[in-house]
């Protein structure tokens, strides 16, 4: 079937097999190339510390799918992963991420690499039952311990059903104590829409708690604890963004950034709960990680992102700063986690005054910021696409599908299946 991409509202519903599995092998070269390249420092990190064992929740798409290709490709890591994707049928594409999985268990055994990967629902009780049997598998076919040192919790979801109730929540993209009315772009036409959220109510907040804050992740840490599944120095990461103040009405102080103060809350319990469970001495940690903006399929649907995206693309690629989600999970792993240092010594890895990982610092860094700021009270429809990268903001959209991908002819017949 020739495929060709269908989007509205920045939503694409559609994908391209091909493209998608095109991506995963960029990105598993590029990871290839970066510990290579990095080999003499690689050798000062001692491979008794590295991963040898990821689980990642969230797997298929965005940031999840980059921390699993990091974690087998570069440390030659067992990887289970888990999310929730559409398969294919003989009629119709799956999404994205169902190619991309299958695409990544492929080159995993063709690099001799074990990977197991799950669909299913991360929130349900029987999908962490579930996991751990795959753990297990998974650990005996490489012929190492049930021992997991990283888990990545990568979860971007609209609804949540809470497995003690039955209840489902739905989390909403909401300002709180206000309405909030911000620019934001039609990538297919360059149109600079202005995008009015109402303000949450009480129980909108509450639902997007319970959704994308920490409590299923805390659920998972302790059905992995319970079981003994972590080994003694595993780290546990979950993703979070901050971002400028112009996104702070619908971001940070709204219904999402409530759930991504829970998320916090969270990283300090179960750290609670590692020194409880294994002493203070415990090399058991968990982290945040403050990510960049960067064109995902969640973040697209955000309120001024888009807008603010191009922009910050077109300032950080002419300061040959940027980033995808590859570069930014090579160096969290390189540069953060895994140096040297913080791989024998979780508390000597680098972190903000809070506590949290930064690899957003390039976003945020003065220059970077000034200068998106200054670009956006320039731009109108009449310049969108000459002075800002609207292009490769549509680029990545995209791409995250599996279109536009160089070398592939979208002309031709792709198979679903
Ligand atoms: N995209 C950004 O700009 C950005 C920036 C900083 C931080 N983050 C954070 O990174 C995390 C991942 O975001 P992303 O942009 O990579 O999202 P994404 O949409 O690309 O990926 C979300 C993943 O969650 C999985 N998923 C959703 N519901 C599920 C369920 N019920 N069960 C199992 N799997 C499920 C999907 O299958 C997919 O693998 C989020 O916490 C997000 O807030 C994103």
């Amino acid at each position: 079937m020739v495929i060709k991409p269908m989007i509205r509202n920045n939503i694409c519903i559609n994908s391209h097999p091909i493209g998608c599995e095109r991506v995963v092998k960029r990105q598993i070269a590029y990871v290839k190339k970066r510990f290579v390249e990095h080999s003499e420092d690689s050798e000062k990190q001692k491979p008794e510390y590295m991963p040898k064992l990821a689980l990642v929740i969230g797997c298929s798409t965005g940031y999840g799918l980059a921390s699993r290709i990091a974690a087998a490709f570069g440390y030659g890591a067992v990887t289970i992963g888990l999310s929730l994707e559409k398969p294919a049928s003989e009629t119709k594409a799956g999404t994205p991420g169902f190619y991309n999985n299958r695409a990544v268990d492929k080159y995993a055994a063709e690099a001799g690499l074990v990977s197991s990967t799950l669909n299913c629902d991360a929130f349900a009780d029987e999908t962490k039952a579930q996991t751990i049997r795959a753990v297990r598998d998974a650990a005996a076919k490489a012929g190492i311990a049930p021992q997991i040192d990283l888990v990545i919790y990568s979860l971007a979801s609209p609804v949540r059903t809470d497995p003690k109730t039955g209840v489902m929540h739905r989390s909403a993209i909401k300002p709180i104590g206000g309405s909030f009315t911000g620019k934001t772009i039609d990538m297919m036409t360059g149109n600079i829409v202005t995008a009015r959220a109402e303000s949450a109510t009480e129980e909108e907040r509450a639902a997007t708690v319970k959704v994308m804050g920490g409590e299923d992740w805390e659920l998972w840490i302790d059905a992995l604890e319970n079981e003994n599944m972590l080994a003694p120095s595993a780290r546990t990461v979950a993703y979070t963004y901050i971002g400028p103040e112009l996104s702070w009405a619908i971001y940070k102080n709204g219904t999402i950034g409530a759930a991504k103060k829970d998320l916090e809350r969270a990283c300090t319990a179960i750290n609670r709960g590692f020194h409880e469970k294994n002493g203070v001495e415990t090399k058991k940690r968990a982290f945040i990680s403050v990510n960049k903006a960067l064109v995902t399929r969640a973040s697209a649907v955000i309120p001024i992102i888009p807008f603010y995206v191009s922009c910050l693309f077109k300032v950080m690629k002419d300061k040959g700063l940027h980033e995808g989600c590859i570069e930014q999970i090579v160096r969290l792993y390189r540069e953060r986690l895994y140096t040297p240092e913080a791989a024998i010594d979780p508390g000597k890895t680098p972190v903000d005054e809070a506590g949290r990982i930064r690899i957003d610092d390039l976003e945020m860094r003065d220059d970077v910021q000034k200068e998106t700021h200054a670009l956006m009270e320039t731009i109108t429809e009449e310049n969108i696409w000459s002075d800002t990268d609207v292009i490769g903001f549509k680029h990545d959209f995209l791409e995250a599908h599996g279109f536009g991908v160089e070398g592939i002819d979208y002309d031709a017949d792709a198979p679903l299946i």
